[in-house]
């Protein structure tokens, strides 16, 4: 392959694995424009770049020559097709073009979002279904696409199963008053209207779900300030999209369908940079609801490859999401139309004093030794519709990788008719206005490189020793270590009883007892799902059937869900790939762990939720020869301690 020179070319990438700049973004679609005769019908559903192979990327030098390739997925409306493009921007060509097969459909895109509440308000039928619930100012009805999933009446076409809730004025919360029994079907390519399915009339919720300080009340008086100053600036550098931050260094990108991705982390480890991760982002979500009411039993979002929660991130405000010295990146999406969409300060990354690090008093000299730790935070928040969800990576000094998911915005809301009540969900107000139960699965994608690409796994679970000559004294137990072998080694759950973890290991590098060094996988809260297996749901997000998942590093399986996800019959993705029941011992491993939350709904989750947090950990096992945070120096003059 020609390799193009890095001078000259309309781009301010440094590394391989830079995300598009808006400039790269415009000269893709304009280089498909060109070559393709796009018609005005065409949305861009994804423009990202096209990653090189990792080979190339872990030999690249900062200077080295390197290609740039863009990966964009659009949906031609005309045609009722969909297509992923390569564009080499070096080359200024299309170097391949292929149509997506099977009945699947990319992301809907925010336009879409629009258009499909456009395309019902000058529906006839959807005016006349909400004039029977006495609605008929269309300005105050909110329309929201919810996907269509694959339950075979879906005949080939785009669609969205849309759901309407209203305003009572222009500033209300329309989530307070939702139009129960009511699913638009609308045709997103064509932008009409299928059919309305109307389960009949259930009077809709009128009390006020507001909840800014306007509409509060007496805000309490008793908080007073409190300041984070660093006035000394931040401990990390930030170069381009990369960072370093106490020992610890690594790249950040931003893609539409996962958000925040974090590359190449690694930690310095006395001169020695020693990697860890190779790549780790979200890889699919899916929210399945547990409620069999008309309007609410095909709820279930899969929000990264239904509706690229990437390019749903909000931009952060100073002060507000995050609290220090901030460094902001920005995400680089695009919009329907292909044109660069620029989300100011998408990423924010700062330092938080995270309480103890360790500490120890000695009785007898009574001296203290204790330190205080400092994480790095980096994180984003997107809103899907109703929905916020915040993305949080943390980085410790003791060699900790941590993710915490923060579940906050809005219930999904239903509304019963007036004096009934459902096991499947939690009334909220004295109006029929309710929150379904449904539970919240984040799939990860970690390929892990533990001190190189040649890594294992094993599940380690704790066993007593039965009585009998072995554990004469009935007190003893261990950490037994199993390896996973194969593909279908893993598929594992979750178990408290055994205090199960996984450890990801390189069986060529010894820590100083001999013994490989380790990462292990830290499980915190967990969750099965509660759908039935032949459910469709469980088809299409059967990534969440299992909490941890291993496959050889395989570029294509990137997405737990598949490729397309939307309006899949659930013939792709992790548990398809699995069955192939590849070799994981000493193979450059990915692990897929899934993140499940449980939402039984609280009346304190109305009418907006205080967050709710749902995470796990990577930790060093056998990794550092010693605890590795010793030489953090004591909290000073500025660690307001003395
Ligand atoms: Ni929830």
């Amino acid at each position: 392959e020609k390799m193009t020179e890095t001078k000259g070319r309309a781009t301010a990438a440094t590394h391989p694995l830079d995300p598009l700049t808006a400039e790269e973004i415009s000269s893709a679609v304009e280089i498909l424009r060109k070559e393709r005769d796009l018609g005005e019908k065409v949305r861009f559903a994804g423009i990202v770049v096209n990653e090189p192979p990792k080979e190339q990327v872990l030999s690249f030098n900062l200077g080295d020559d390197f290609e740039r390739e863009a990966l964009v997925v659009l949906v031609d409306g005309e045609e009722e097709a969909a297509y992923e493009a390569v564009v080499s921007l070096g080359e200024s060509m299309v170097e391949s073009w292929e149509r997506i097969e099977g009945d699947v459909q990319p992301p809907i895109v925010l336009e879409e979002f629009d258009e499909c509440e456009e395309a019902c308000k000058r529906n006839p039928e959807f005016q006349e279904a909400l004039r029977k619930r006495g609605i008929t100012d269309m300005d105050l009805v909110l329309v929201d696409p919810w996907s269509a999933g694959s339950y075979g009446d879906e005949e080939g076409r785009r669609l969205s199963r849309a759901l309407t809730w209203v305003r009572l004025d222009p500033e209300d919360n329309a989530y307070a008053h939702p139009v129960d029994n009511l699913v638009t079907i609308v045709d997103l390519n064509k932008m009409e209207v299928v059919r309305v399915e109307d389960s009949g009339v259930v009077p809709v919720p009128q009390e006020k779900g507001n909840y800014g300080r306007e509409d509060v009340g007496q805000m309490r008086t008793d908080l007073k300030p409190l300041e984070i100053t660093q006035p000394e600036g931040t401990s990390f550098e930030v170069d381009g999209h990369e960072v370093r931050w106490q020992k610890w260094r690594f790249r950040i990108s931003f893609t539409p369908r996962e958000g925040l991705v974090l590359y190449t982390v690694s930690y310095n480890d006395d001169g020695r940079e020693r990697p860890i991760l190779y790549r780790a982002a979200l890889s699919e979500m899916v929210v399945p609801y547990g409620d069999p009411r008309p309007a609410q039993w095909r709820k279930n979002a899969f929000d990264a490859g239904e509706y690229n929660i990437g390019a749903l991130a909000n931009s952060l405000e100073l002060g507000c999401d995050c609290l220090g010295e901030i460094h902001y990146f920005d995400g680089v999406v695009s919009d329907g139309k292909g044109n660069p969409l620029t989300i100011k300060n998408a990423v924010c990354m700062h330092e938080e004093d995270y309480g103890l690090l360790w500490k120890h008093f000695d009785m007898r000299s009574e001296e203290t030794e204790v330190r205080r730790s400092r994480r790095l935070v980096i994180s984003f928040v997107a809103t899907v519709a109703n929905y916020e969800y915040g993305f949080f990576w943390y980085l410790y000094q003791d060699g900790t990788i941590e993710f915490e998911g923060k579940l906050s915005g809005i219930v999904s809301t239903g509304a019963l008719p007036p004096g009934e009540n459902t096991r499947h969900g939690q009334l909220l107000n004295d109006e029929g206005l309710y929150g379904p139960i449904h539970q919240h699965f984040l799939n990860f994608r970690l390929d892990m490189d533990v001190d190189g690409q040649e890594n294992s796994v094993y599940e380690v679970n704790t066993e007593a020793v039965p009585p009998g000559e072995e554990n004469p004294h009935g007190n003893a137990y261990y950490a037994k270590a199993t390896q996973l072998e194969t593909e279908a080694d893993g598929g594992r759950n979750v178990n408290m009883q055994s205090v199960r973890y996984w450890r990801i290991v390189n069986e060529s590098s010894q820590n100083r007892v001999g013994e490989p060094v380790a990462y292990k996988l830290v499980p915190k809260t967990n969750v099965l799902p509660f759908a039935q297996e032949d459910a469709q749901v469980s088809k299409r997000g059967g990534f969440a059937s299992k909490h941890f998942w291993v496959t050889p590093y395989e570029p294509s399986e990137r997405h737990a869900g598949g490729a397309y996800p939307n309006q899949s019959p659930g013939d792709d993705g992790l548990v398809r790939w699995v069955q192939q029941n590849r070799s994981v011992k000493d193979e450059d491993v990915v692990i897929w762990y899934t993140l499940g939350a449980h939402h039984p709904v609280r009346l304190e989750d109305w009418p907006v939720m205080p967050v709710e947090y749902a995470g796990f950990a990577l930790k060093p096992e056998g990794f550092f020869d010693r605890n590795p945070a010793l030489d953090v120096p004591r909290p000073g003059k500025n660690g307001h301690c003395s």
